[in-house]
């Protein structure tokens, strides 16, 4: 049975990236939490989509010029106008949510646009502190953050993102000792399906929020199905 992940949390009805998307999304029992990670000036882990504030807060400006205590008075739920005031939350608020709860984290590192040399150490770091390595995949689309993440932390599980149309994917991530591959779900046509399951590749993929296509990829024994309307596919899968 493939596993479903809440995509931002429970994004399809509550603010992506927050506490509340986050508690929504465990409320209705879903088997693993997705979220995107980036790093303030003063270097704390938050959760956050965008590299700026623009989009999802009433501020603007880009995230990595605010320190953390600037940053938690903006509202990361400002468009939506009946779930009061809800801060952008950091990685070790939500960890203290999750570390005793049997829930996976697929976090995300937002290192494609701007590095943030040492993220992966800082993710380790919080890693370690609540016990989670069990319970963690850390995947980018910048896949030599997840070469520096799998070299400082071996045991704990990683993945590759893409959105492209890429030849021998499972070939690709097996020579890097990689164990996820997280395409988007549009490229996982039967042969790419197959080569990833030769060898032995975990596949997570996103952002699937059709029930044709939730069917289509459980058949198909997709492990993980990361989607904003995790409801949807529980109900489905039921
Ligand atoms: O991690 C899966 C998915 O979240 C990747 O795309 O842009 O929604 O972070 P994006
Ligand atoms: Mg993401």
């Amino acid at each position: 049975m493939s596993k479903i992940f809440a995509h931002r949390g429970f994004s399809g009805y509550y603010p992506e990236n927050t506490m509340l998307a986050f508690k929504k999304a465990i409320e209705i029992g879903v088997d693993g939490i997705e979220l995107d990670v980036q790093l303030t000036k003063d270097n704390t882990v938050v959760i956050i989509h965008d590299e700026t504030i623009d989009r999802t807060t009433n501020g603007d400006g880009l995230v990595k010029s605010y320190t953390y205590d600037e940053l938690k008075k903006f509202d990361a739920s400002f468009k939506f106008n009946n779930f009061g005031f809800n801060r952008i939350p950091t990685l070790e608020e939500y960890f203290l949510l999750v570390k005793d709860l049997d829930i996976i984290t697929n976090i995300e590192l937002k290192t494609s646009v701007y590095q943030y040399l040492g993220i992966e150490d800082s993710v380790l770091e919080l890693i370690k502190k609540y016990k989670l390595e069990d319970k963690v995949i850390i995947s980018s689309f910048n896949h030599f953050s997840i070469l520096r993440m799998k070299k400082l932390a071996p045991q704990i599980k990683c993945g590759f993102l893409s959105e492209d149309w890429i030849i021998d994917a499972g070939k690709y991530t097996f020579s890097h000792q990689i164990e996820c591959y997280h395409p988007r779900f549009n490229n996982l046509i039967p042969e790419v399906i197959e080569e990833l399951k030769k060898f032995n590749i975990e596949i997570n993929t996103w952002t699937v929020n059709d029930e044709r296509d939730m069917l289509y990829l459980k058949e198909k024994g997709i492990d993980s199905i990361i989607t904003n309307f995790p409801d949807m596919a529980k109900n489905l899968f039921k």
